[in-house]
């Protein structure tokens, strides 16, 4: 650790000699998100556009609850949304911190509609059993077939219900089939597989445009800064159900968040730069790495497959070496996750930056320790 002093500074040090100390650790001593070995989590490492970007916006730190005071970022975010939400036929959108605040803003609205209880796959992310302990309705999980995917057979009257549908689980990047169920509302979680719309897989996210919301995070397959994400709603008058007005605003305000930062200019920055063929050509590049290692896992006689991968996330385990010992021996280019009661790896082709050589190796020197004697 580097010396810093254990109670707060009654005379600081000064800003440059503050910032050599933290910046060089900041950077030095992060877990490098772009390196070529590195497949944990749902991290991707941040467009260098975006990063620049964001440099730009906590200068200018404008605050998009006031356009008077913001007044290119609240054009620029009215821009990048008319971009995006028509993609997913829905009619408006606003940017959120996070997936955990789309989630919570979409199924408010959901629930200011009628929705009486959430109902979701075993698999769906905690942010969805956690938004409706907050809004204080029932939650009701629904198991989950071989591959990870909500069993519709299995699903509750719907009648009251906001039914939630994942595009991407966390655990396993499973898509739920997303036609249309006679719920009292839809929301797809699409933070991970979302963007997957912008590219040649976007077949897997088919009936998506009938969700009456999406939530998407753009901090993972958009590459933006942590601290962005989109709630979209297929119908304008879903807004008026999450705004409030105050004398002091010139501008209601619309979801849980008040003060919102100008999130919309890096993830703007980036579409401007790549274009949509560079934003595909980054996601394909990672689904490509996650299929060409899930068949070299399948060929390899030491491991096992549990699914292929449908959205870039890989579950696999060694036949017979622990799989905790070979997950311990992956650190930082691997996870975890429990199916049934098997342990299996979990690996997230989140990096546009990887080579399949490179975690390869990793993998190959795991197992040789996971079965050393
Ligand atoms: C499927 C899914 N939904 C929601 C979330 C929550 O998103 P965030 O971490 O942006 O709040 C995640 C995070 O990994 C996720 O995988």
């Amino acid at each position: 650790m580097i010396d810093l002093p254990q109670t707060l500074p009654p005379i600081g040090i000064g800003e440059e000699a503050a910032l050599a100390l933290l910046g060089g650790a900041a950077m030095d001593r992060r877990a490098d998100l772009a390196a070529p070995d590195v497949l944990a989590h749902m991290d991707p490492p941040s467009a260098e556009v975006a990063a620049r970007m964001a440099y730009l916006v906590a200068q200018a730190n404008q605050n998009l609850l006031h356009p008077a005071t913001s007044p290119f970022a609240t054009q620029a975010e009215a821009l990048v949304l008319g971009w995006i939400v028509p993609t997913y036929g829905m009619a408006w959108g606003q940017f959120c911190s996070g997936s955990t605040l789309a989630n919570l803003t979409a199924l408010w609205a959901a629930r200011e509609a009628g929705a009486r209880k959430v109902v979701a796959s075993a698999e769906a992310h905690i942010s969805v059993p956690k938004a409706a302990r907050i809004l204080g309705m029932d939650y009701h999980a629904v198991p989950v077939g071989e591959e990870g995917k909500l069993i519709r057979d299995a699903l509750p009257d719907l009648a009251d219900a906001a039914l939630v549908l994942t595009a991407g689980t966390t655990g396993r990047g499973a898509i739920d089939e997303l036609s249309p169920l006679p719920a009292k509302w839809l929301h797809v979680d699409a933070a991970w597989a979302g963007p997957l719309q912008f590219t040649k897989y976007r077949d897997r996210l088919a009936g998506i445009a009938a969700a009456d919301s999406i939530a998407i995070s753009a901090h993972k397959w958009f590459f933006q800064p942590k601290g962005a994400a989109l709630a979209l709603f297929r119908n304008v008058d879903a807004k008026a159900l999450i705004t409030f007005t105050s004398s002091y605003l010139a501008r209601p305000n619309s979801g849980v968040e008040g003060t919102r930062s100008a999130a919309a200019l890096p993830l703007l920055a980036t579409l401007l730069a790549w274009g949509q063929a560079g934003l595909a050509e980054r996601i394909e590049r990672c689904m490509a790495i996650a299929e060409d290692l899930a068949q070299r896992l399948d060929a390899d006689p030491r491991t096992e497959v549990k699914q292929a991968p449908e959205s870039g996330v890989l579950n696999w385990r060694p036949v017979q070496a622990d799989p905790a010992a070979v997950i311990a021996a992956l650190e930082g280019t691997s996870s975890a996750f429990t199916i049934g009661e098997g342990l299996w790896v979990r690996q997230v082709a989140a990096n546009p930056h990887a080579e399949v050589d490179a975690i390869w190796s990793r993998i190959d020197a795991a197992l040789a320790m996971g079965t050393a004697p």
